[in-house]
């Protein structure tokens, strides 16, 4: 009998061909909404491998009910909906998709700052609703990208990506890490600074670091308080490591100048959430790595992964 494979969400037909050659082959029926988690505790019951989202939440339950389950690939670089501690135990392996979608990622990370910082989408919205009355001297201002600090916390491949783009706006960069970047100081002049003077000397913080125990909830209303009234908070990896309400609470008294955000807490993020009722925040739907090139090119990594394990060869990206 053939191994078999469930993938949670549906995928263009030209990138499973592949796999139905070797495996026994079901998928989610839709492209927008994710699977019901009946539905995927079922499937996973009898699967081989699982080519998840990150909106699909992998747990403990979920493998003591897979019985055969030999691999999880997730399509994307984060993997903190799945609880890899339980996969360890079980001997499943868990991929994930980095490199692939780091320049991507970076862009859209870019784009933030340069959104929020010159108010893009509220300078938009008002020229939409025809209030854009005539040019003035001081209208629509923002606060400058060209020449001032980026502060990066999480200096890892996206944060890199993030710094180069930065140096090409004559920027400095401040970065905060958990260990050295030796490459990102000696090739960017990067500076390693502890999260408070980060916070304090940025007229940019970026947010780029993985959601983990020591992450979750890193940023609230201490930290927010520590920035410049000039300053953006832009937040392209998770959003449970920004406290909302105090971000919403700085935003709306104007201790910080804007948001950038592409991740929330809760995704996808209520259309009633405060942080959508102000002007000074720019909000995406988590499209940090959303180019149809990447994300084509994440479906062949985590399909190659899927390949890899079924055929007994070590996958490239293994998280455990
Ligand atoms: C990732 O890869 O972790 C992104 O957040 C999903 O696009």
């Amino acid at each position: 009998m053939k191994p078999s494979v469930y993938i949670t969400r549906k995928l263009p037909d030209e990138v499973v061909q592949p796999l139905l050659e070797k495996f026994t082959v079901r998928m989610w029926e839709s492209e927008e909404v994710a699977v019901p988690r009946d539905v995927l505790l079922q499937e996973s019951e009898r699967a081989d491998a699982l080519l998840t989202m990150i909106s699909d939440s992998i747990d403990a339950e979920l493998m003591g009910a897979a019985k055969n389950l030999k691999v999880i690939s997730n399509l994307a670089v984060g993997f903190n909906n799945i609880d890899t501690e339980a996969a360890k135990q079980r001997g499943i392996v868990v991929t994930n998709t980095p490199d692939v979608l780091t320049e991507t990622t970076a862009d859209l990370t870019f784009a933030l700052v340069m959104a929020a910082a010159r108010r893009m989408t509220s300078a938009e919205r008002a020229l939409r609703d025809g209030e854009w009355t005539s040019w003035s001297p001081l209208g629509f201002t923002g606060q400058d990208v060209w020449g001032t600090t980026i502060g990066i916390i999480g200096m890892g491949r996206i944060g890199e990506a993030v710094a180069r783009r930065a140096k090409g706006f004559g920027m400095d960069v401040l970065y905060c890490n958990r260990s050295r970047n030796a490459d990102a100081e000696e090739m960017l002049g990067a500076l390693r600074k502890e999260l408070d003077e980060l916070l304090a000397e940025s007229d940019h913080v970026v947010m780029l670091a993985p959601y983990t125990d020591e992450t979750a909830g890193m940023i609230g209303a201490r930290e927010l308080a520590l920035m410049k009234p000039t300053a953006s908070f832009i937040c392209a990896s998770r959003g449970g490591i920004v406290d909302e309400d105090a971000l919403y609470d700085a935003l709306k008294k104007g201790t910080i100048w804007a948001a950038g955000l592409d991740v929330y807490a809760t995704e996808p993020v209520p259309s009633n959430h405060p942080l959508l009722s102000l002007p000074n925040v720019t909000a995406v739907p988590h499209i940090g790595s959303a180019s149809v090139r990447t994300r084509m090119e994440m479906m062949r990594v985590s399909m190659q992964a899927i390949t890899d394990v079924l055929e007994g060869k070590s996958p490239k990206h293994r998280v455990v």
